[in-house]
């Protein structure tokens, strides 16, 4: 059986089948399910039932994992999983939800902002790769919103008003909108802000797309205010219904995005309740700017 992806959204997303990602893939199945995330930008799989290292495995055929340190506020000590994964369920190194005011817990609120995985980093990721070994009962469904139709659809003024505009991200932006502005000095210099251009070009489509996050608090050159109500206003349009895809997850579902193209956040759900989600990250391969040293 050959990889097949049917469209299942208006905009983008496909659904793959013929895939078994659990196996070493041939060569033409790879090529296959990259250039589907070129062209739909999320993909989704059905019925993988992966352990960490196969879903490594998997990964490592679209580039080399990233590394994840600097992207949390955990200790190595309290890690559920091994180096590799990430980990974004609300269980603790127990096996068992977090408790409410568990720091960790509340950092990982953040994933609830429409945001792109690390563009906090200088070289920001390129794929994500999210399974879902235990799916919540209630909520938990993890909204996508493609950005190449949020820029397609702007309005020619507003195009070139940002096409040369670069943000700041930070950690300390996203979760400081939530309220956690309590940081140590060693997170503080963790978190330190890089930059992103705000308009991305496809490095093999060749299209344009918004490269927005909750991670994005200033823009170089433009007085802070402005550019948070800019950077809310093209939020606002880069998250319509028409341009999001809602996914209900089922058991050892896989869904893979394309994080140069889109934006994505969790939903709210029974934090009483299991949610085991592991993520897999394929780094970046260049920075979306120059990078300046802060004085
Ligand atoms: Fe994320």
């Amino acid at each position: 059986m050959s990889v097949a992806i049917l469209q299942i959204h208006p905009v983008f997303v496909g659904e793959v089948s013929g895939a078994d990602i659990t196996r070493p893939l041939a060569q033409d199945e790879v090529a296959a399910i990259e250039a589907g995330m070129d062209r739909y930008a999320v993909l989704v799989f059905h019925d993988q039932n992966l352990t960490d290292e196969q879903q490594m495995t998997f990964s490592r055929n679209f580039g080399a994992l990233e590394d994840a340190r600097g992207g949390n506020i955990g200790k190595p000590e309290d890690r559920r999983l091994e180096v590799g994964m990430n980990d974004v369920s609300n269980l603790g190194k127990d096996g068992r939800p977090m408790e409410r005011e568990s720091r960790q817990r509340l950092f990982n609120l953040g994933n609830m902002l429409w945001h792109s995985d690390s563009s906090f980093r200088a070289i920001p990721a390129k794929y994500s790769l999210l399974s879902a070994r235990v799916v919540n009962p209630t909520g938990g469904n993890t909204e996508f919103a493609d950005m190449r139709a949020a820029y397609d659809t702007l309005d020619a003024d507003t195009k070139a008003l940002i096409e040369d505009l670069v943000c700041e991200h930070s950690l300390m932006y996203s979760r400081g909108s939530l309220g956690m502005q309590d940081y140590s000095e060693e997170e503080r210099a963790m978190f330190r802000p890089v930059r992103q251009r705000l308009v991305r070009t496809h490095p093999v489509t060749g299209r344009k797309s918004l490269y927005l996050s909750s991670h994005a608090g200033a823009i170089i050159g433009m007085p802070t205010p402005e550019a948070r109500v800019l950077l809310r206003d093209l939020n606002e349009h880069a998250t319509q219904p028409r341009f999001v895809y809602v996914h209900t997850w089922r058991r050892w579902d896989l869904v893979m995005w394309d994080n140069r193209q889109m934006m994505h956040r969790v939903r709210r759900y029974d934090e009483a309740q299991p949610r085991d989600m592991r993520r897999t990250t394929v780094a970046g391969d260049a920075p979306t700017t120059t990078q300046v040293e802060a004085a």
